[in-house]
C-alpha cells in the first residue's frame, strides 16, 4: 500500500485535504492524525472492516477495544444506550479534551469495534485537525494510538511514519502534539466512576466535577492476579530496546546512584544511558545523557516521554536509568507510562 503523506496546519487545516482524507475514511480506509494528546490511527469505527484494519495495521490483538472519536456531542446518542448524569457533567466539564468515556454500547457498534465487549470508549478531541477530520470522515472515527502494538506512541507525523508506512493510506502531519500522554480513560458503567487510564485530566480534577472517583486496582497493584479492566493496560508496552530502570529518591542520592551503577556497567564495556531533566543533566557521567524536560514545569516532561524513549532506541545503548517523575498533577499518568516502559524495574534510594 502506498502511504500519502499530507502536512496540515494546525489551526487552519486546508480543507481540501482533510475532505480528500475523509473520503478515505468513508470508504473504509485508514488515516492517521494528529490529536493533543498522540496521533491516532483511524478507521470508519461503525464499520467492522474498518477496524479489523486497524488491529491487522497496528499488529494488535483484537480483544483489545478502540476509541470512538466523535465531534459534538450530539453524535453520542447513537453509539452508547445511556448517558448516566455523570457522564454528561465530564462531558460539560472536559469535553472536547483528552477525556475518554466508557459506555453501554448501542447496536450502532460493531463488536469489531469494542473487542467483543457491551461496552464503548468514546472520546472528543480538542485538536482542530482531529475534529474536522471526524466531521468530513462520517462523524465516528475509531482510533488507537497510531504506533506499532508495544511501541512508544506517536507524537509527531515522523514517530507514524516510522511504524506505519505502507501500512495505511494517508498520514497527516500537524506537527507536535501538545500533551504527549493518552487520554484519561473513566469507566462510567459502575456505580463509582472509575480511571482505568491515568492522564491529563487527574483523580482530583475528575472528583471537583463528580465527586468519588476510584482508581482501577489493576493500575495500583503489580500483582499478576489482580488485572486491570482496560484490557490494552495488561499489554508491555513502550520498552524501549535497551533495559530501563527507575531510580527513586532525593536528587543528589538519585544522581549518586546512578553514577555508580554507570561507572561499573561501563566497567563492563557496556554503553549507559540516563534520562534526567534540565536541572540535573549536567551531574551525570555516562555515554548518552538527555533531558526529558524540565521540572520546573511537568507538562514538558510528559510531552517528552515517548519521543525520548524512541530516540534512546536509535542509540548504541546497552542499558538506561532514569530519574522517577512523581510530579504534582500529572506524575501518576507519567509514571504508569515509564513503569510500563521499564518493565516496573524501579530502585529506591
Ligand atoms: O489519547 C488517546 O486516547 C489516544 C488518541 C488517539 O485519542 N488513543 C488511544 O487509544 O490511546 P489506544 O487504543 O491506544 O488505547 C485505548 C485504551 C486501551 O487500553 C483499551 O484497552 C481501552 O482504551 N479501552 C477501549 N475500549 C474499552 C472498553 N470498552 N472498556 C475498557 N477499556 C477500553
Ligand atoms: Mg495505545
Amino acid at each position: 500500500m502506498k502511504t500519502i503523506i499530507l502536512a496540515v496546519d494546525r489551526e487552519h487545516p486546508d480543507e481540501s485535504a482533510i475532505r480528500q482524507a475523509g473520503e478515505i475514511l468513508k470508504n473504509g480506509g485508514l488515516v492517521a492524525f494528529p490529536t493533543e494528546t498522540v496521533y491516532g490511527l483511524g478507521g470508519d469505527g461503525l464499520n467492522a472492516k474498518s477496524s479489523e484494519k486497524i488491529y491487522a495495521a497496528k499488529g494488535r490483538p483484537s480483544d483489545n477495544p478502540l476509541i470512538i472519536h466523535i465531534a459534538d456531542l450530539e453524535s453520542l446518542d447513537r453509539i452508547v444506550s445511556h448517558i448516566p448524569e455523570k457522564a454528561r457533567m465530564m462531558a460539560g466539564e472536559f469535553w472536547p479534551g483528552p477525556l475518554t468515556m466508557i459506555l453501554k454500547k448501542s447496536d450502532a457498534v460493531p463488536y469489531e469495534t469494542t473487542g467483543g465487549l457491551d461496552s464503548v470508549a468514546v472520546r472528543m478531541p480538542s485538536h482542530p485537525v482531529a475534529l474536522s477530520l471526524i466531521r468530513l470522515g462520517g462523524g465516528y472515527i475509531a482510533a488507537p494510538s497510531a504506533n506499532t502494538s508495544g511501541r512508544p506512541s506517536p507524537t509527531k507525523a515522523a514517530h507514524v511514519e516510522e511504524d506505519l508506512t505502507g501500512r495505511v493510506d494517508m498520514i497527516l502531519d500537524g506537527g507536535e502534539v501538545g500533551i504527549g500522554l493518552e487520554s484519561t480513560i473513566v469507566d462510567f458503567t459502575e456505580e463509582i466512576p472509575v480511571i482505568l487510564r491515568p492522564g491529563y485530566i487527574s483523580q482530583e480534577m475528575a472528583e471537583a466535577v463528580i465527586g468519588p472517583v476510584r482508581m482501577d486496582r489493576g493500575l495500583l497493584i503489580t500483582d499478576e492476579k489482580v488485572k486491570p479492566k482496560a484490557p490494552g493496560m495488561k499489554y508491555r508496552h513502550y520498552a524501549p530496546k535497551a533495559g530501563l530502570t527507575i531510580v527513586e529518591g532525593s536528587t543528589e542520592q538519585v544522581i549518586k546512584t546512578i553514577n555508580e551503577r554507570s561507572r561499573i556497567l561501563q566497567a563492563q564495556g557496556k554503553q549507559v544511558g540516563v534520562i534526567g531533566t534540565d536541572e540535573t543533566v549536567g551531574a551525570y557521567e555516562a555515554q548518552v545523557i538527555k533531558s526529558i524536560g524540565t521540572r520546573q514545569d511537568e507538562e514538558t516532561i510528559a510531552r517528552h516521554l515517548f519521543g525520548l524513549l524512541r530516540e534512546f532506541d536509535e542509540e548504541q545503548v546497552d542499558h538506561i536509568f532514569s530519574e522517577s517523575f512523581d510530579t504534582p498533577r500529572m506524575g501518576q499518568a507519567i509514571m504508569n507510562r515509564l513503569l510500563k516502559a521499564a518493565g516496573h524495574h524501579l530502585i529506591h534510594v
